[in-house]
């Protein structure tokens, strides 16, 4: 058994059949469905919200990752639940009071995934890292995708596993922003084994089935070593 998990970021999927999109991507073996949600406050960019989420949640079983990227966070907490939401991840940069956001998340019935920015360092949250069911180390600079993996994250993502085995080792670490076939495997070789692919799946030009498998299986061509 390994703990890999593929989460298929439907931020490039096409909207104009997000269902279909979606329906493809769980058999194709997505294990997560990663959903993007921007204020255009907390990032420039918006994208969509509860109901669009309501909307896919009849369609596949598959575990919703709902990344909010908004201000105040916490006002949307319940809304992103009843929608089908399994578990929400919050900016710790967006929340003031992050141990209170974790207890409603929690409160909420939703696994507890928090995310930091590139800029943020990683030990900015070493004082609740016990508390999470996921850590999610951004790759890029939340607010669109198809952008580039940022080198430098690879440090940051042993740090963040590093944290995590010390604290909480049950806890997924998620990597989010540029990750492709090549990348998959460095970034689980440094410790990450959740990993969000926007662009490499959607669109890949030979379909979402043969983008997942490959990323796949460079992330598992990493695990035994
Ligand atoms: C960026 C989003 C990502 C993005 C990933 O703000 O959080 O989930 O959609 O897309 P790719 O894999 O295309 O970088
Ligand atoms: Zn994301």
């Amino acid at each position: 058994m390994n703990n890999i998990k593929i989460a298929p970021s439907i931020l490039a999927a096409n909207f104009a059949c997000l269902g279909d999109q979606v329906k493809e991507a769980a058999r194709a073996g997505a294990d997560y469905i990663h959903i993007d949600v921007m204020d255009g406050h907390f990032v420039p960019n918006i994208s969509f919200g509860p109901p669009v989420v309501k909307s896919i949640r009849p369609l596949v079983d598959q575990f919703f990752d709902v990344h909010l990227m908004i201000e105040q966070p916490e006002r949307y907490i319940d809304a992103f639940a009843q929608a089908g939401a399994n578990g929400l991840t919050v900016h710790l940069e967006a929340c003031p009071d992050l141990a209170q956001v974790i207890k409603a998340i929690r409160a909420a019935g939703c696994r507890v995934g928090v995310v930091i920015k590139p800029d943020t360092p990683v030990d900015a949250i070493s004082g609740l890292a016990d508390q999470l069911d996921l850590l999610l180390v951004m790759t890029v600079y939340p607010g669109f995708g198809g952008q580039s993996f940022i080198e430098e994250s690879y440090a940051r993502i042993r740090q963040a596993r590093d944290l995590l085995d010390r604290v909480n080792p049950e806890a997924d670490l998620e990597v989010d922003g540029g990750i492709n076939q090549e990348i998959a495997a460095r970034v689980v070789a440094a410790g990450a084994n959740v990993l969000v692919a926007g662009h490499a799946i959607f669109g890949a030009k030979d379909g979402i089935e043969p983008a997942i498998a490959r990323i796949r299986q460079a992330a598992l061509s990493q695990v035994a070593k």
